[in-house]
């Protein structure tokens, strides 16, 4: 096959915040897709960065009181370090802020200006007079126009689901001063898309797209194209647009264009021809990876400034879905919300490397990382599988045929099977359908499991004739865990490493699996992964707990909540606080900090799980008062459902304080 020239990307990660191991789910995607391609031979240059720009960095870095360039290269620090613990091979890693990105965008922007198609428009938006700036929708906030529910969004409410514009909003407020916001005029600068609709249909139907993303982009269509507001007004931290005083561009434009400035980036670090890429009619390819919610930029806006620009449009734009975990939404207070060094203090990278690649094909669908399956997945199939087939014969050949392994296999045809699926397999990564790609992977390990089970050189190393046989049979294992190693190197590539130091071979290529490794010397085996233990995961669940008060939540503007630390009446008021009598106290089988409370709410009997056993032995509780919040949606945990809270003052450890039975508090009375 001729040698492909491959540009890949995965979408940039906002510099306001660390990554957490939804990010990661794309980088890993798109890093094994990367290593596939090279283990192949072909040119790969997989570049990122991070999205430097917008208003969240920019208030970020004041919160902060730093500049947004010290914010900036501080997480581009942090983030360059997770991903080289996750082992994403990037070749280059830079940011939108950078000089390249700045002369790239000037140069797009002037030649779209120059074909005509910006546009200038006066438009109306929220503006906040105390701190002298206009307002992105989630900088506002009031209450639902359609259902009422108070502190939505200025674009949605997340209560009834309604989109409606910043000004339908009752009682709107600005999230940074409080203060209701008013309505000013301002010039903006839009894109005009609709220019491109025929190319845009051209491109919907070529197979760039996946199926799901073609219709989403038909639907798209059929509501009408609208032109693109590229500008946004100063105070911005971003490039100032040319003779445009005081306007910028809008963070979504620089950044794709982030992808072609850190490739021009490596290009003139190798002497690399960046045009091979990027010019009309290239034959090199471009492939992004993204996530779900990001297609339209992707898929329409960047497509079309492409041509606009007089740039070739990608090869493929492949979108993931989102990572879950446990079966929900990433949330702080269960602890799932895992920021990827959290994950990394605890667990090897390639145990989720190897799980994420083990759920994921190409459709746009949301996977799951359930806990428990992770470590039993992991398990069973690296450890009990893989490593297994490799620490099963090592031994023998180490220490009765002094490491060297025999001229021939006891199976050709265990051989045979692996050099037969190595096509097929590698078509699934091709079509980045790693989840079949690793079930057919397993189904050859075990297929190697049995050819030992069967012949079982732990019986024949005892008979003095057979120890040829041995040899072969372990050689015939060791060759297994040889082809198991190309098959999965894009995958576990430190792993793969290590095992071709043990191996005493030079780096894999997909190519070796044709021949097998015979009358070759190999070094003394050591344990290549060790199981996942269920406690190692609570801790990091548990870890993931405490970086709450930290950590910084994506889905608010600032990253963090410029609000959270106050909550507004209405939110005070919703919460159903009773005088609760604890008539039952147990311990909890495994569970250091817990108790198991019954709870008498006057009629109403109440499961709590409480975090209060370094305070009181059950029996001290039995006939006590306490408050707890009735109305706390019920919670399912490893124990079984917590139907409250139970609140408690003091400083903790043994100084926890429940309420005295007194005349006055009677279960089931509210508290207010
Ligand atoms: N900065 C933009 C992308 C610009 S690309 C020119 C952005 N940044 S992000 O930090 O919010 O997200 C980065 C990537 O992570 C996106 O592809 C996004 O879809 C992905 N994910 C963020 N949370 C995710 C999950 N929970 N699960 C899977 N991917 C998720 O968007
Ligand atoms: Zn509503």
């Amino acid at each position: 096959m001729p040698q492909r020239n491959l540009l890949i990307t995965n979408a940039l990660p906002y510099a306001n915040g660390a990554l957490h191991l939804g990010h990661m789910v794309g980088f890993m995607q798109a890093d094994i897709w990367a290593r596939f391609q090279r283990l192949r031979g072909h040119k790969v240059a997989f570049v990122g960065g991070d999205d430097q720009h917008g208003t969240p960095i920019m208030l970020g870095a004041e919160k902060q009181g730093i500049t947004a360039q010290q914010l900036i290269d501080d997480i581009q620090a942090r983030h360059k370090l997770d991903l080289d613990r996750f082992h994403i091979s990037l070749d280059n890693y830079s940011g939108t802020h950078s000089p390249e990105n700045k002369t790239l965008v000037e140069s797009i922007y002037l030649k779209l200006k120059e074909a005509g198609h910006i546009d200038v428009r006066v438009i109306k938006q929220a503006f906040d007079e105390e701190k002298g700036m206009f307002l992105p929708d989630r900088y506002v906030k009031g209450t639902c126009p359609k259902c009422k529910s108070p502190d939505q969004y200025g674009d949605n409410c997340e209560v009834c689901g309604t989109t409606y514009d910043t000004t339908d909003l009752i009682d709107a407020y600005s999230v940074l001063s409080g203060k209701p916001p008013i309505e000013k005029e301002s010039e903006h600068y839009f894109f005009k898309v609709s220019a491109f609709s025929e190319m845009l249909t051209e491109w919907k139907s070529s197979n760039a797209l996946q199926p799901e993303i073609s219709n989403k982009l038909d639907e798209w269509f059929e509501g009408g194209l609208i032109d693109w507001d590229i500008s946004r007004d100063k105070p911005y931290w971003g490039f100032e647009i040319p003779n445009a005083p005081g306007k910028y561009f809008y963070v979504w434009l620089d950044a794709p264009i982030g992808y072609m400035a850190s490739h021009e980036i490596l290009c003139q670090q190798n002497g690399d021809d960046w045009n091979a890429i990027w010019q009309a009619g290239s034959t090199g390819e471009i492939h992004h990876f993204i996530g779900k919610d990001i297609v339209r930029f992707h898929t329409l806006f960047w497509p079309a400034m492409l041509e606009a620009a007089g740039y070739r449009r990608p090869s493929s734009v492949s979108v993931h879905g989102f990572l879950t975990v446990d079966g929900a939404k990433m949330s702080k207070s269960r602890g799932t919300f895992i920021l990827a060094d959290t994950y990394l203090e605890y667990l090897n990278p390639e145990y989720l490397r190897y799980y994420i690649a083990a759920k994921l094909n190409n459709g746009v669908v949301d996977m799951d990382l359930n806990l428990e399956d992770f470590a039993a997945r992991v398990n069973s199939d690296l450890v009990g599988k893989m490593v297994n087939i490799a620490s099963r014969c090592a031994g023998f050949i180490g220490k009765r045929f002094d490491g060297q392994l025999a001229s021939q296999t006891a199976a050709p045809e265990l051989h045979q099977a692996f050099v037969d699926r190595a096509e097929s397999i590698a078509a699934r990564y091709e079509k980045r359908e790693y989840a079949l790609a690793m079930r057919e992977i397993m189904a050859l390990a075990d297929q190697a499991n049995q050819f030992i089970d069967e012949h079982k050189p732990w019986v024949l190393i005892k008979q003095e004739d057979q120890l040829d046989q041995v040899q072969q049979v372990c050689t015939a294992g060791i060759n297994a865990f040889r082809s198991l190693c190309v098959l999965l190197k894009p995958v576990l590539p430190h792993l793969v490493e290590e095992a071709e130091a043990f191996l005493n071979i030079e780096a894999l290529t997909w190519a070796d699996i044709e021949q097998p490794l015979l009358g070759h010397t190999i070094n003394k085996f050591k344990p290549l992964m060790t199981r996942i233990e269920i406690q190692t995961i609570e801790a990091m669940v548990e870890q993931s707990k405490e970086d709450l008060g930290v950590q910084v939540d994506p889905n608010s503007p600032l990253g963090q909540d410029p609000i959270s630390d106050e909550i507004n009446f209405d939110e005070f008021a919703k919460v159903d606080l009773r005088v609760a009598k604890i008539v039952a106290a147990q311990h909890v089988d495994g569970a250091d900090k817990l108790l198991q409370l019954t709870l008498d709410l006057g009629g109403e009997t109440r499961n709590v799980f409480a975090g209060i056993k370094s305070a009181y032995a059950p029996e001290d509780l039995e006939g006590k008062l306490t408050v707890m919040v009735a109305n706390l949606a019920p919670r399912k945990m490893r124990f079984g459902m917590s139907e409250g809270m139970v609140l408690a003052a003091g400083p903790g450890g043994s100084d926890l304080f429940v309420l005295n039975p007194d005349d006055g508090a009677q279960p089931g009375m509210r508290v207010k």
